[in-house]
């Protein structure tokens, strides 16, 4: 087995490119020569993150996170550095089963594999269940309702009979009653059972599509108890932080550039029913920041399409003030006569649903209308004005605020000036967001030559061999680490990829140096005399922290002999400063 070298490293790096890969799990937007997107490492939402193609690194210029496109995947999935070279090349289709390579899982996977082991046979028996004879009436229930064999593979529903299959087969595994329970699959009260009878089951999935829940639907007239049972919390399935279809949406929300939001998961199989897979559920609870944040690394598009009842309605009034204040870009639409998606589907097939599709409100539009008050009440149609103005006034551009002003005049019976004053005079929260294009203040002259002539050195081998001979030091400390990276770099390759000289770099805040040098506003062709003045300009500095130094020393030392021969030293610098 053969190690595998820096260069392979390296070679395995060039073979993809780093805005295909990040644009696989972000949305991104071209920006000049670069590309954009929301830093998915802070919270933001203005496109602080940019990503070079040319030179292959990623920056974000609030937090300052960077690297190449393995320091992307680690920080992003939370892998190792090996894991992250190895997705790579399995991407690029080079095979490396000739080197040895250690790939940890990270812990956290780890610490829970039995709770997603459990999950994992879980899924597996009900679907088993669900084609036997105890699942004969739960599956006729399904075809009812249109699920086909193929709809039921592609979402693993399956059948809960009534006796405590997990529990039989968890124990045959040698799965600890402990772990059984803390899985939520199965209860404990005088004795061990499953949570989940006579059900049919649609499993829950993670980011990463491992099973970690399950929602359990009643199917026969008689049963009586809730319509749906999910899993409870538990160290994998966290509430807050699922959506159903998440996983498997990301290729058609690429393709259709937004996301269709809905409230059930049986909306989410309808619309797949009717070809449609850029969808993703709620699962019938309020919008969560976990939800958001997932989003936010989807798309910037959001097409709300909860249920047409009152319920439905309020909660998409309530997440698109959420997704709005978060810096998307939203669309409604208004389902029919208090109808889901499902529904719809069943009743006007297809094109009934993708028509009613089409018709897409801005959140302003819908606000309207849903806050509208039909009433002669004076103080209930002021009270409708001022709430609009509320929201008029957080539209970006003066042409939408001045249209919506006017409509509000009409609808409510005020008048357009007084509107279009209440507009104006609603202060809006400053955004904390200055783009930084961070022109770097530096300490004093020396620093500057520092930071310019490691930019050259990047550039060129002969520059950094220039430095090595003749300086050799740097005073900022991390410039002179970088210094030391170029040089060791130089000693293999006689041109210099920043992408590749972080590959070795551990320290991020060194790696987000090496970047912004490594993009400065220099012009590329120098003249060596401009080498010569760096150098210079950092030798002086040199001498200067020697002298400073010496003049301590012959302060402090009492010895005549050790006086007399200091302010040698001291004389003999400023003799080279003043030749130089
Ligand atoms: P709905 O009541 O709209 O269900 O709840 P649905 O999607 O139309 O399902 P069908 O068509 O009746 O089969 C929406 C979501 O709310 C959650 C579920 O996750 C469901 O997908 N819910 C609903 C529960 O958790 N428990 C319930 O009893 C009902
Ligand atoms: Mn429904």
């Amino acid at each position: 087995m053969m190690r595998l070298s820096q260069e392979k490293i390296n070679e395995i790096r060039q073979s993809v490119d780093i805005v295909d890969v990040i644009g696989e799990y972000l949305p991104l937007e071209k920006s000049g020569r670069n590309y954009k997107t929301i830093c998915p490492f802070h919270d933001d939402k203005h496109p602080s993150l940019s990503i070079s193609q040319d030179k292959q690194i990623y920056k974000c210029f609030v937090c300052g996170a960077g690297g190449n496109v393995y320091g992307f995947l680690m920080k992003y999935l939370n892998i190792s550095f090996m894991e992250a070279v190895k997705m790579i090349a399995d991407r690029a289709n080079i095979d490396l089963s000739e080197y040895d390579i250690e790939v940890v899982k990270p812990q956290s996977n780890q610490k829970f594999q039995s709770l997603y082991d459990m999950h994992k046979e879980a899924t597996r028996l009900y679907s088993y269940y669900l084609h036997t004879k105890l699942g004969l009436e739960a599956k006729t229930y399904l075809i009812k309702r249109h699920f086909n064999d193929d709809i039921i593979k592609e979402f693993q529903i399956g059948y809960a009979p009534m006796e405590s299959i997990l529990y039989q087969s968890f124990s045959k595994l040698g799965f600890s009653n402990i772990d059984m329970v803390k899985s939520g699959l199965v209860l404990e009260n005088d004795y061990y059972s499953d949570r989940f009878n006579d059900r049919i089951m649609f499993p829950l999935f993670d980011v990463n599509g491992s099973v970690i829940g399950f929602s359990g639907r009643i199917y026969k007239p008689t049963q009586t108890s809730a319509k749906y049972v999910n899993s409870p919390e538990s160290d994998i399935f966290i509430k807050g932080d699922i959506l159903y279809h998440y996983h498997r949406c990301r290729e058609a929300v690429k393709q259709a550039g937004f996301v269709y939001l809905l409230e059930g998961f049986m909306d989410v199989i309808a619309m797949y029913k009717a070809g449609i897979e850029n969808t993703m559920a709620l699962m019938g609870t309020a919008l969560t920041s976990g939800h958001i944040r997932m989003l936010r690394r989807l798309t910037h598009n959001i097409y709300l399409c909860l249920d047409g009842d009152k319920a439905g309605l309020a909660a998409m009034s309530k997440a698109s003030q959420l997704l709005l204040d978060a810096g998307f870009n939203v669309s409604i639409i208004v389902l029919p006569d208090n109808h889901d998606p499902d529904e719809i589907y069943e009743l006007q097939g297809e094109s009934g649903l993708k028509a009613i599709l089409q018709k897409t409100y801005k959140p302003i539009e819908f606000m309207m209308d849903y806050e509208y008050v039909d009433t002669n009440n004076y103080d209930d149609r002021k009270q409708y004005m001022e709430k609009m103005c509320e929201h008029i006034s957080k539209l970006n551009d003066d042409v939408d605020k001045d249209y919506y002003s006017r409509m509000l005049s009409q609808k409510s019976g005020f008048s357009f000036e007084i509107i279009q004053q209440k507009v104006s005079g609603i202060a809006q929260p400053q955004v904390a967001y200055v783009e930084k294009k961070k022109t770097i203040k530096y300490e004093d002259k020396y620093q500057k030559a520092e930071h310019d002539l490691l930019f050259y050195m990047m550039n060129s081998r002969e520059v950094a061999l220039k430095y090595e001979a003749k300086a050799g030091f740097m005073y900022d400390d991390d410039y002179r680490v970088i210094a030391s990276y170029i040089l060791d770099y130089y000693r293999h390759h006689s041109h210099l990829e920043v992408a590749d000289l972080i590959n070795r770099i551990h320290d991020e805040k060194i790696i987000s140096k090496i970047i912004d040098i490594s993009q400065s506003h220099l012009p590329l062709n120098y003249q060596s005399e401009a080498i010569d003045d760096y150098i210079t300009t950092i030798g002086e500095n040199a001498k200067k922290l020697k002298k400073k130094q010496l003049l301590e020393q012959f302060n402090y030392i009492l010895d005549p002999y050790q006086k007399a021969q200091i302010l040698n030293e001291i004389l003999k610098l400023d003799e080279e400063t003043k030749k130089e």
